[in-house]
């Protein structure tokens, strides 16, 4: 428990709230100016033996707050933020519109939402941010500084935010499917389950590299494995006969239109 005013308050000790915690703990933040508010006392001993951060069970009050609890409990969690005098409100929460957030705080508070991944759980996520009109340059850099600890931070305006939603927020979901359905067609062709388990993973890393790295299009790096006649050319034909392209917009299509009927 504390009673001091701390620089953060991240409210949701949970997946996502611990991984930035770690995340800005591990960028340099002082561990004693975060305080963690979580219901959960054996997460809370947890986040303080691990981090070091300080921790309550109630919201106090500091210079800004993250909000990392599920999405039901982010109305309720943001007017209790708004009680405490702190000045500033980021919200990760699936669906809630920066409007419903606003509402909540009220408006002497800025509220900012953003769309983060899991790959942020070992700092590699991407993270799509928008505010209200009353937000401002110093707000955004807020928000930025302390999603920037777990990933990439890109601004989108909000109507972007489902196609955010079901590209990068699900996307981890579609490359996993593909890693699990190539690593079924491995064995299937004879290799043992560790040989193409290891070959899979490293495959999904190296590749994962090599596209972040490159200044090449998607497109270029594809071409540059598929000789003419190869066997790359072999498989990718049977993606194209398939029409792969058409069911991956399908994809986002349906999870971009169920983000938005889950924000209503
Ligand atoms: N995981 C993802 O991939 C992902 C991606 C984008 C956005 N998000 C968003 O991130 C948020 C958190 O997700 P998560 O996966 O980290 O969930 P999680 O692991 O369930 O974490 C939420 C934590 O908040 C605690 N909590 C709930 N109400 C509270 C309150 N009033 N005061 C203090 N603590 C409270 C929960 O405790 P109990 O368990 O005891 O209820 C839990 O420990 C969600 O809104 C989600 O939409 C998640």
């Amino acid at each position: 428990m504390t009673s001091h005013t701390s620089r953060l308050v991240v409210i949701g000790g949970g997946n996502m709230g611990s991984a930035l915690v770690g995340g800005l703990v591990q960028s340099g933040w002082d561990p004693s100016t975060i305080t963690v508010v979580e219901i959960d006392a054996a997460k809370c001993a947890q986040l303080e033996k691990d981090l070091g951060v300080r921790t309550s069970n109630v919201v106090v009050a500091a210079e800004g707050a993250l909000i990392a609890v599920k999405p039901g409990d982010v109305v309720g969690v943001c007017e209790q933020v708004a009680a405490t005098g702190t000045p500033r409100v980021l919200s990760i929460a699936a669906g809630i519109s920066v409007a419903t957030l606003q509402q909540a705080v009220g408006s002497t508070v800025v509220a900012v939402r953003a769309m983060p991944n899991t790959p942020a759980l070992v700092k590699e996520g991407v993270t799509a941010i928008c505010g209200s009109s009353a937000c401002t340059e110093e707000d955004y850099a807020w928000a930025e500084s302390l999603l920037s600890a777990v990933g990439l931070v890109v601004r989108v305006p909000e109507l972007q935010m489902d196609a955010v939603t079901a590209v990068a927020g699900s996307g981890p979901a579609y490359i996993f499917l593909m890693a699990e359905a190539l690593l079924a067609a491995a064995i299937a062709e004879g290799l043992p389950h560790d040989v193409a388990d290891a070959l899979v993973r490293q495959l999904f890393r190296g590749s994962g590299i090599l596209l972040a790295d490159s200044s090449d299009s998607p497109a270029t790096l594809r071409e540059k494995v598929t000789s003419p006649n190869g066997t790359t050319a072999a498989g990718l034909a049977v993606f194209e006969e398939s029409k792969l392209r058409e069911i991956v917009h399908n994809v986002v299509k349906a999870a971009a239109a169920r983000s938005a009927e889950m924000g209503k």
